[in-house]
């Protein structure tokens, strides 16, 4: 069936209306005709698979990567850059016109190496294919556009392992060494490792070097272990750091909540007084403590707990807080928390425009939001780094 595509969806899929019901295409662009399936129907809404591009929308271009028709790796790798950038821009002023019926004027914060950017990248292999998954469906890749050509070159390795069913969780750092977790019930069998590769965890146990590997962000060493969080984007995570630096004042005690190993908040204590970093993950705090000493800090502490309660943890005043929540946000107690506390200034780093905007709904009428960062972390997919400065009024 013949179709004309609305819009963009927040998910990047084309999206457009048949029998009074929404329909999402992925892989098609605003204002094309294109001939599509319908593969899936629900209550709400239909899936559609592209067949044929009928007519092409002025932005789109043939895609760099061979596999994007299938694959599942990235989404918008049919545009060009600027265009995927005006795509997100558009998206989050959206939401907050529709959420907060707020007018955002945003700073762009482009990624200067849009391609091979991924530091990172979690694998699926399925009888013997190895790539992203797709509605249960792998396509076997060689290569991906938007992971560092140093994990490309990794994947001609875990493919000689000869995995039948399984994942991988590739990773690499700023000296090119490659850290590998292997998760499968297969054996596992090699002779040789290339030099770059630093350890290789199966199933959670180390079985050739090293769990961890020393990372940088600017001038700061940080330690990585294999299944910490840590940014995917170096080049943009490193504007992260210096826009959060450029609003700490040198007076201020700054408390770092979710601070996983000690990233930003080890980054805010070269400008602040003093920081205090809270996680609930111990791993974390471990490694913070140890990153707090590969750096040489003496003003940050980091305490082992649950952010909701940070004010049991403070003893002085805290002039402004850093929170950079996982996916589902400030849960109920920290807001209620910081909304008492009411810090001067809340530093809000965040991964979802949607539980941003929720959170912001609470926090808007005792602070200003007039700097809001859109940070491009993941370059041709339509996911959104946020970084929002609160100034209370
Ligand atoms: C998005 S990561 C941020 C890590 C760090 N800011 C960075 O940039 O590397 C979210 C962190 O929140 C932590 N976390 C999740 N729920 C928490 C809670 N209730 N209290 C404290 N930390 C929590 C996780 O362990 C994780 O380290």
């Amino acid at each position: 069936m013949e179709i004309l595509i609305e819009k963009l969806d927040n998910e990047g899929n084309g999206l457009s209306h048949i029998n009074g019901k929404i329909i999402f295409i992925p892989k098609c662009l605003e204002g094309e005709l294109v001939d599509i399936d319908i593969v899936k129907e629900t209550k709400k809404y239909y899936i559609g698979k592209l067949n044929k591009i009928i007519i092409p929308s002025k932005k789109r271009i043939n895609s760099p990567c061979k596999y994007f028709n299938k694959c599942n790796g990235c989404n918008l790798l049919n545009m060009n850059y600027e265009d995927t950038i005006s795509y997100k821009e558009n998206k989050i002023k959206e939401i907050f016109k529709k959420y907060l019926n707020y007018n955002l004027n945003v700073n762009v914060i482009e990624c200067d190496n849009y391609y091979n950017y991924r530091n990172k990248v979690l694998l699926h292999i399925k009888d013997k294919s190895i790539g992203f998954i797709n509605e249960d469906k792998i396509t076997n890749i060689d290569e991906c556009k938007i992971i560092n050509n140093n994990l490309n070159n990794t994947i001609k390795f875990i493919k000689s392992l000869n995995i039948i069913n399984g994942k991988v969780l590739l990773r690499v750092n700023y000296l090119n060494e490659i850290l590998i977790l292997i998760d499968t019930k297969d054996n596992i069998n090699f002779n040789k490792v290339g030099s770059n590769i630093k350890g290789i965890i199966l199933n959670n146990k180390v079985i050739y070097g090293q769990d961890h590997f020393i990372d940088t962000v600017n001038d700061l060493k940080f330690k990585v272990s294999y299944n910490s969080f840590f940014q995917v984007n170096k080049d943009v995570n490193s504007k992260l750091f210096n826009i959060i630096k450029d609003n700490i004042n040198d007076k201020d005690n700054v408390l770092d909540l979710y601070c996983g190993v000690g990233t930003l908040g080890i980054n805010a204590s070269l400008k602040a007084s003093s920081v205090l970093g809270i996680d609930n993950l111990e791993s974390n705090i471990k490694d913070a403590n140890e990153n707090k000493k590969l750096n040489n800090i003496k003003n940050i502490e980091f305490i082992y707990g649950d952010a909701s309660i940070f004010p049991k943890y403070i003893n002085k005043n805290i002039d402004a807080i850093i929170v950079d929540p996982p996916r589902n946000g400030l849960n109920k107690f920290t807001l209620k928390n910081i909304i008492e506390y009411k810090p001067n200034k809340i530093i809000y780093v965040s991964c979802d425009p949607f539980t941003l905007v929720r959170d912001l709904k609470e926090l808007m009428n005792i602070y200003s939001m007039d700097k809001y960062y859109l940070l491009d972390m993941f370059p041709f997919t339509h996911h959104i780094e946020s970084l929002m400065v609160l100034e209370r009024k």
